[in-house]
């Protein structure tokens, strides 16, 4: 499937020719355009203009800016989103906002095998507010209910699972929580970039995600928190001078500023902004629809071909078929799925390992072309059927799986 738009920009992505890159769900590539802003941002705006590019070059407001250039991307308003630290704090500022706005109410339900940073900071927040503020329950959300939720005060939840690409429904889970008193915090690290989203029609509580993946950010690249315009009156638990109301005023007493600001602790780092400003720029030269056309024809793709190979025989699909289920990566579970996928990596075909045994497949629409499916299959066949993953140098873990 080919989109004009799409194929404009493909060429804007710096990637190695001999590879075919498969994890943009963990780390987005390069763009001409993120390169280029760090480069002004470092030589031009650091080096020649030093400490008055704060205001020269707009540093100071670049959270908002930046969560500015997100909101299009995941249907909400400006002014609704910040870009700031990683996702894992946001989430401790979401979910401790909503404890405050939902106060007749104190547990915390999160979804029992979503990635695992956010079942920890739930689980901190509630051990520093106490049993009596606040507790934790785990559920299977393939089986929420209503009275599941009735004494939750905040669900919180992924829109696509990592292990699985499992997509969630978005405005019918916010729709049976807040029906059930409930308000809902949302993780789209996996989401947003290729899957269309309305966080203000769904009438999304809090929403939080990263620009490091599907966005292209860079390594390491902050995060982003999404806060309804009304739930913007609640407290930042960790209420620093960069969300006061007056920062350079220095006031002895804490007043948060206004709006999105307030969710804003420190200083931020300009030239990790800087880089996501750039590679959100692509963003505005194609629809969020159109991508995730093409997410799903290359994900189909992909699930087609496996289905008419040997290997559909030895692996299981674990991602679901059905396209309103499926976000934009697709993950086989396998016997010696580790060293499988280290063979892989040694082919070329750039995915990653996620325990006990799946091999996911990260499709990102900006850049993935079908040729990338059948490249990577073909791959994966000759892999499997040699056995050549056997070889001692693919049984080596390093940290980052
Ligand atoms: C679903 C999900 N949530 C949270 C995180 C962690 O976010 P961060 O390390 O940016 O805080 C990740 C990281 O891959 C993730 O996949």
């Amino acid at each position: 499937m080919t989109n004009p738009s799409i194929e404009r920009v493909r060429s804007r992505f710096l990637l190695p020719t001999d590879k075919v890159y498969l994890d943009g769900n963990s780390l987005g590539p390069l763009t001409s355009e993120a390169s280029e802003h760090l480069i002004e941002a470092i030589s031009q705006q650091w080096g020649q203009d030093l400490v008055a590019a704060w205001n020269k070059h707009g540093w100071i407001d670049l959270p908002q800016t930046v969560g500015n250039q997100i909101a299009p991307i995941i249907g909400a308003h400006r002014g609704n989103v910040i870009c700031c630290d990683s996702l894992s704090v946001n989430l401790f500022k979401a979910l401790s906002a909503a404890l405050e706005i939902n106060n007749t109410r104190t547990r915390i339900t999160v979804e029992a095998h979503q990635f695992p940073t956010d079942n920890y900071i739930a689980s901190g927040l509630a051990r520093l507010m106490g049993a009596d503020r606040c507790q934790v329950k785990a559920t299977d959300i393939s089986k929420l209910t209503a009275d599941d939720l009735s004494d939750t005060a905040v669900l919180a939840l992924s829109h696509v699972d990592y292990k699985t690409g499992t997509l969630r429904d978005m405005p019918g889970i916010t729709a049976l929580a807040q029906e059930a008193g409930a308000l809902v915090v949302w993780d789209l690290a996996h989401s947003a970039g290729v899957v269309e989203l309305s966080l203000e029609s769904a009438k999304v509580d809090f929403a939080v995600g990263c620009t490091y993946k599907f966005l292209n950010g860079g390594p390491g690249a902050p995060g982003f928190l999404f806060a309804r315009a009304e739930h913007q009156l609640a407290q930042n638990p960790i209420p620093g001078w960069m969300g006061h109301a007056r920062i350079f005023d220095f006031e002895p007493q804490y007043e948060p500023a206004k709006g999105i600001q307030r969710f804003l602790t420190g200083t931020q780092s300009v030239i990790a902004l800087s880089a996501v400003a750039g590679a959100l720029k692509l963003f505005e030269e194609v629809s969020v629809r159109d991508l995730r056309d093409v997410s799903l024809s290359l994900t189909r793709a992909f699930i087609a071909r496996w289905k008419r190979s040997p290997l559909s025989a030895v692996s299981a699909l674990l991602t679901p078929e059905n396209d309103s289920q499926r976000g934009s990566h697709v993950s086989l579970a396998l016997d010696d799925a580790f060293p499988i996928s280290q063979a892989l990596i040694d082919d070329g075909i750039i995915i990653d390992y996620r325990e006990p045994n799946i091999v996911r497949f990260g499709f990102a629409p900006l850049y993935n072309t079908n040729a990338d499916t059948e490249r990577a299959m073909s791959a994966l066949e000759a892999i499997v059927a040699s056995r050549r993953y056997e070889a001692p140098k693919y049984q080596v873990k390093s940290t980052v799986t």
